[in-house]
C-alpha cells in the first residue's frame, strides 16, 4: 500500500484543486529581491522557484504568450532567457530590438503573464547560439582578446551591458522598479574554461563581478559555473545533477541555472532524449538536499531560424526534448509530471525555506531528508538512489516502497503526494516527427513547377582578390556569409605527362565545416566534420588535362562555434591542398597564389528575396533539374488550412539554407544521417543520465521538419526558396501540419490512496479519482478510441483489452467527446465492476482534433 500513499489519486486531485497560485505580485509595485543562505528573498519572504529557459528569438513574438502561459500552467515561477548581442548589435552602435529581437516586448510579455525574469545578460550566451553571442565585428576590434583580461574586451562588454541594463531600466522592468526581473547573469560558466586563460581569466572574473554589480540593477546577479564568484555574486550550478552542489559561501542560496530535460541537436547525430523520471528525480534531489532555485535549459528550446544556430554543425531545430517542443506543443508526460512534481514541492515551501534539512540513513542508497517547522510538523523527501534495486523503506513508523532511482515526497512527513518515478500524468503520440494520418496532414506544394538557377562555380563577381596561401575563412568572410570560395589552377606540362592517365590524388585539408571541391568546374567532392571535431580531410582521385585545370573549392561553415576556451579565434576553412602523383605540378598548392570569393553569386543576387520572385534570372521548364550541387530553386504554394504551426519536411534535398516569404527558416542537411548504432527507444532512466546515453533515430537524417512560423504566412502564394548545396529533389517536398494528437490516461486501484486525497490546507479530504484527459489549446476530444476498466494491457497507442474488461467507451464518449478537457471518475460504482476482487485499472486513448 505504500506506494499506495504515493498515488496518483492525490496527485490528480492536486492538479484539480491546487493549480499553482498565480501572481506572486502586484503588477507595478516595487518588490525588493535579496537573497541570505536559504534562498531568494522576496519582499521579506524566502522563496522557492521554479524556473524555465525560453529564448524570444527562438520562437516569433505571436507565439511568445501562449508558450509563457503553458510554462506558467506548468508551474513555472520564473522564465530566464540569454540576450543576444550580436543581434542586438549587428554593427557597433546600431542597435536592433526588434521582432523576434524584442526583449522589452518580451520581458513584459512574461510580466504580463504574472512570471518572474531571470535576465542572463552575458553578454556570452553560448546557447549553441552563432559565436555564442559575441558579434563577429568584435573579433575585428584590433588587439582585443575575448573573456579575459583584455581593456578593450571590456570596454566592449561593459558598454552592451549597461546598454541592456538601462533599456531594462527605462522600461522599470527591474523588481524594483515593479518589474518582473528579479534576478541577472554576468558571463556565463566562464569557471568551466578560465584556466585557459591564465592570470588574465582571474582578474576578468573579479572585474567582471564588479562591472555587474556597478550597473545597480538592484537584484542579486549570478555567475553560472563559477566556483571564485566574488561576493556578493551567487555563483550557481548547471548540470544534470545538482544535489551534491554547495555555493561558494555560507551566505549564499544553492541555486540550479541550467537543468537539462534533454539535449541539443547536432547535424550528423541522432536525437537526444532523457526520461521524466529521471528529470524529475533529478531536481526532487536538489529540493531535496536543500536546493531553492531550479531552471530548465530549456522548457521551450525552439527554433534556430536563419543562420542564428552556433556550431559547428548546430542544427536548426533547437527542440531540446523539452516539456514544450519546438513547436509550443506541451510533450507528454514530460510537462504533466514536472507540473505534478512542482505542485508537490511548492506543497513543502513553508518547511523548505524554513530550516535546513536532517538527514536520516535509510540502509544503502537510502535517504530522508526532513525539513522540521517544529518538532513534530515536518517535510520530507525519501530518495532510493540506487540505480538498480526497489525497496521498501520504514519512516517514522510506516513503510514506504521506493522504486530504484526515485524520491518520494511527503508535504506532512507521513502522506506521499509524488513519486518521481511514477508518472501518471496524460500521455500523447504526437511527437510532430512521427506523421500519423490521423494528427497530421502531409500536403505536397501546390506549385507543379519549381523555378531554379544555376550557381556559378568559382569567382563569379569582381569583388573578388587574390592573397598567397590560403585564408583563415572566419577572418575573411566577417561571417557575411557560410561561404568562401578558394579557387586556383593547376598547369599539367603535356609533354611531361603525356605518357600518364594523369590520374592524381587530390588531399584538402579544412578546419571546417565542409567543403565542396570542383575540378575544372565538375564537382568532384564533398568533405565535412561533426559538431566534436569540425576539421577534415577529402582525398579524392581526379584526372587532370594536360593543359590548364581549374580546381575551385567551396568551403562552408555551419553555425561559428560557440563554446570552448578561445573558441572564438578556433579559425575554419581550407588549410592544406596537396596533389600527389603529378610529376611537374606542385605538390603543395597550400602556399601558391589563391584567388577568393566571399559568397555565393545567388546569395549577392538576393535569389532568396520576394521583390525577386519574378525575375529572369529564374529558369523555368519542365526539365526540373535534380540532384545538382550549387543550386537554387523557387516554389509556391497556399497555406496550409488552419492556425498552427506549419512544417516543411525536406527529406528529399541534401544540404542548404531554406526561405519562406524572403525570411530564412534555417540551415537544412537531411544528407548527413546519424551513425547507425548506438540509439534505443526504452532508455532505462535508472542511473546517471548523459547527453550520450539516451538517443534515438540513428542511421536517420538528423533533421527533416523544418519549422515555418504560421505568422510568415499569408493568404494566396507564399513563395519557398531553396539553396541546395550537395544536390536533392525539390519535387518531392511536403508541408506538413498536424491536426490533432492522440492521447492516453491510465489509472490504477493499486494507486489509490485508502480514502483521502491531499490538500495542504486541510490535509486529505475525500475526492473521487477522477482521469482528466486535455487536448492542446484549439483542439478538442473527437472520439475515444479506446476505454477499459479491468485488466487491460500494453501502454498508449496499443493497449488492448485484458482477461478482465469493461468496455466503457461509451461512458467516456459521452463525458468527453466535444470537449477540450475531460474527467471521469474511477471505481466500480461508477464503471460498473466486469471482475470483483481484481485490481482494476482504466485504460483509455482518445483524439483531439479541432
Ligand atoms: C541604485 O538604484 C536605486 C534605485 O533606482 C537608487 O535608489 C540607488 O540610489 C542607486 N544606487 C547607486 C549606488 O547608484
Ligand atoms: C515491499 O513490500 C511489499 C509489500 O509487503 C512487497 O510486496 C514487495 O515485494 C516489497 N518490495 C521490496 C523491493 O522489498
Ligand atoms: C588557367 O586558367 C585560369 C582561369 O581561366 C587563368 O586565370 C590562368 O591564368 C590560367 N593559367 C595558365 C597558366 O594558363
Ligand atoms: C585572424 O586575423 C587576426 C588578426 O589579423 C589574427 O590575429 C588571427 O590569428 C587570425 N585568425 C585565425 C584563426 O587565423
Ligand atoms: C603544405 O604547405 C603548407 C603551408 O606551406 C603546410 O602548412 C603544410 O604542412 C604542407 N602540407 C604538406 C602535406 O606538406
Ligand atoms: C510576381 O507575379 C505574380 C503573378 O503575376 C504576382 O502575383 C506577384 O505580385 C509578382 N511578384 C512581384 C514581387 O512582383
Ligand atoms: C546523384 O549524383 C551523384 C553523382 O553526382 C551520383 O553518384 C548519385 O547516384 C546521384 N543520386 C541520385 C539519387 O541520382
Ligand atoms: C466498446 O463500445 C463502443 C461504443 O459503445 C463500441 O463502438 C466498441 O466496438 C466496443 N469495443 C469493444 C472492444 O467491444
Amino acid at each position: 500500500m505504500l506506494m499506495g500513499r504515493m498515488n496518483m489519486r492525490t496527485i490528480i486531485t492536486l492538479l484539480v484543486i491546487l493549480v499553482v497560485e498565480g501572481c506572486y505580485w502586484e503588477r507595478g509595485v516595487s518588490t525588493t529581491v535579496t537573497y541570505d543562505h536559504k534562498a531568494l528573498v522576496i519582499d521579506g519572504k524566502r522563496r522557492i522557484l521554479q524556473s524555465g529557459s525560453i529564448h524570444y528569438p527562438r520562437a516569433t513574438p505571436d507565439l511568445w504568450p501562449g508558450i509563457i502561459s503553458k510554462a506558467k500552467e506548468g508551474g513555472l515561477d520564473v522564465i530566464e532567457s540569454y540576450v543576444f548581442w550580436n543581434y542586438h548589435e549587428p554593427v557597433r552602435g546600431q542597435y536592433y530590438f526588434e521582432g523576434r529581437f524584442d526583449l522589452v516586448r518580451f520581458v513584459k510579455t512574461v510580466h504580463e503573464a504574472g512570471l518572474y525574469v531571470h535576465l542572463r545578460i552575458g553578454p556570452y550566451a553560448c546557447a549553441e547560439w552563432n559565436y555564442g553571442g559575441f558579434p563577429v565585428w568584435l573579433h575585428f576590434i584590433p588587439g582585443i582578446k575575448f573573456r579575459t583580461s583584455n581593456e578593450l574586451f571590456k570596454r566592449e562588454m561593459k558598454r552592451f551591458l549597461k546598454k541592456v541594463v538601462n533599456l531594462m531600466k527605462d522600461e522599470n522592468l527591474f523588481a524594483s522598479q515593479g518589474g518582473p526581473i528579479i534576478l541577472a547573469q554576468v558571463e556565463n560558466e566562464y569557471g568551466n574554461v578560465e584556466d585557459a586563460y591564465g592570470v588574465g581569466g582571474k582578474l576578468y572574473v573579479k572585474w567582471a563581478a564588479e562591472t555587474a554589480v556597478s550597473l545597480n540593477t538592484t537584484v542579486p546577479w549570478v555567475m553560472c559555473a563559477q566556483k571564485d564568484a566574488p561576493d556578493p555574486i551567487i555563483n550557481t550550478c548547471n548540470g544534470f545533477y545538482c544535489d551534491g552542489f554547495t555555493p561558494n559561501s555560507p551566505s549564499k542560496p544553492a541555486m540550479w541555472t541550467e537543468n537539462y530535460p534533454g539535449w541539443f541537436l547536432a547535424f550528423g547525430y541522432p536525437i537526444p532524449y532523457r526520461p521524466v523520471e529521471d528529470i524529475a528525480f533529478a531536481v526532487a534531489r536538489f529540493f531535496e538536499k536543500g536546493g531553492t532555485f531550479q531552471n530548465y535549459y530549456m522548457y521551450f528550446g525552439g527554433t534556430n531560424f536563419g543562420r542564428t544556430a552556433g556550431g559547428p554543425l548546430i542544427a536548426t531545430s533547437y527542440d531540446y526534448d523539452a516539456p514544450l517542443d519546438e513547436y509550443g506543443f506541451i510533450r507528454q508526460p514530460k510537462w504533466g509530471h514536472l507540473r505534478d512534481l512542482h505542485i508537490a514541492i511548492k506543497h513543502c515551501e513553508d518547511y523548505l525555506v524554513e530550516a535546513d534539512p536532517s538527514r536520516v540513513s535509510l540502509g544503502m542508497n537510502l535517504e530522508a531528508h526532513v525539513y522540521y517547522k517544529t518538532s513534530n510538523d515536518c517535510a520530507a523527501f525519501l530518495a532510493n538512489y540506487d540505480s538498480k534495486v526497489d525497496a521498501n523503506v520504514t519512516f517514522k513508523g510506516i513503510s514506504y516502497f521506493l522504486p530504484a532511482w526515485s524520491v518520494s515526497i511527503l508535504p506532512d512527513c507521513k502522506n506521499v503526494v509524488f513519486n518521481t518515478a511514477k508518472v501518471v500524468s496524460q500521455k500523447t503520440l504526437d511527437d510532430v516527427s512521427f506523421v500519423r494520418n490521423t494528427i497530421t496532414r502531409k500536403s505536397s506544394l501546390a506549385s507543379s513547377a519549381w523555378d531554379w538557377y544555376k550557381e556559378r562555380v568559382g569567382i563569379w563577381g569582381s569583388n573578388s582578390f587574390t592573397a598567397s596561401g590560403l585564408l583563415e575563412q572566419i577572418n575573411t568572410t566577417k561571417d557575411a556569409s557560410d561561404f568562401l570560395w578558394y579557387t586556383t589552377s593547376v598547369n599539367v606540362d603535356e609533354k611531361i605527362e603525356r605518357h600518364h592517365k594523369n590520374v592524381v590524388v587530390l588531399s584538402i585539408a579544412s578546419l571546417g565545416h565542409a567543403a565542396l571541391v570542383f575540378v575544372n568546374k565538375r564537382p568532384v567532392g564533398f568533405g565535412y566534420g561533426n559538431h566534436d571535431d569540425a576539421s577534415f580531410v577529402l582525398k579524392k582521385k581526379i584526372s587532370l588535362n594536360p593543359g590548364n585545370n581549374t580546381l575551385d573549392v567551396l568551403s562552408m561553415i555551419v553555425g561559428l562555434q560557440n563554446y570552448g576556451p578561445w573558441f572564438d579565434i578556433q579559425g575554419a576553412g581550407v588549410n592544406s591542398v596537396v596533389l600527389s602523383g603529378l610529376k611537374n605540378a606542385k605538390e603543395n598548392l597550400s602556399s601558391k597564389r589563391w584567388n577568393y570569393q566571399v559568397g555565393l553569386e545567388g546569395e549577392s543576387l538576393g535569389l532568396y528575396k520576394v521583390n525577386l520572385q519574378n525575375s529572369s534570372l529564374w529558369k523555368k521548364g519542365n526539365a526540373l533539374p535534380t540532384n545538382q550541387s550549387l543550386i537554387w530553386y523557387k516554389g509556391t504554394f497556399l497555406a496550409p488550412d488552419g492556425k498552427g504551426p506549419v512544417s516543411v519536411d525536406l527529406s528529399s534535398m541534401g544540404k542548404g539554407q531554406a526561405w519562406v516569404n524572403g525570411r530564412s527558416i534555417g540551415r537544412y542537411w537531411p544528407a548527413y544521417h546519424s551513425p547507425s548504432t548506438g540509439c534505443t527507444d526504452n532508455c532505462d532512466y535508472r542511473g546517471s543520465y548523459n547527453a550520450r546515453k539516451c538517443l534515438k533515430k540513428c542511421g536517420q537524417p538528423t533533421q527533416t521538419l523544418y519549422h515555418i512560423p504560421r505568422h510568415w504566412l499569408h493568404a494566396g502564394e507564399n513563395i519557398l526558396v531553396l539553396h541546395e548545396e550537395i544536390g536533392g529533389d525539390p519535387s518531392k517536398i511536403s508541408l506538413v501540419t498536424r491536426t490533432g494528437q492522440e492521447i492516453c490516461a491510465s489509472l490504477s486501484e493499486a494507486d489509490l490512496p485508502p480514502s483521502d486525497t491531499w490538500n495542504p490546507k486541510v490535509g486529505f479530504s475525500s475526492e473521487v479519482p477522477q482521469v482528466r484527459l486535455t487536448c492542446d489549446q484549439g483542439w478538442h476530444i473527437a472520439s475515444i478510441r479506446f476505454a477499459s476498466f479491468g485488466t487491460p494491457e500494453g501502454d498508449c497507442g496499443a493497449y488492448m483489452q485484458g482477461s478482465c474488461h469493461a468496455n466503457v467507451t461509451s461512458i467516456y464518449q459521452q463525458a468527453c467527446v466535444g470537449k477540450q478537457q475531460c474527467s471521469v471518475p474511477v471505481f466500480a460504482a461508477n464503471l460498473g465492476d466486469p471482475c470483483p476482487g481484481v485490481l482494476k485499472r482504466v485504460a483509455v486513448q482518445a483524439l483531439c482534433s479541432v
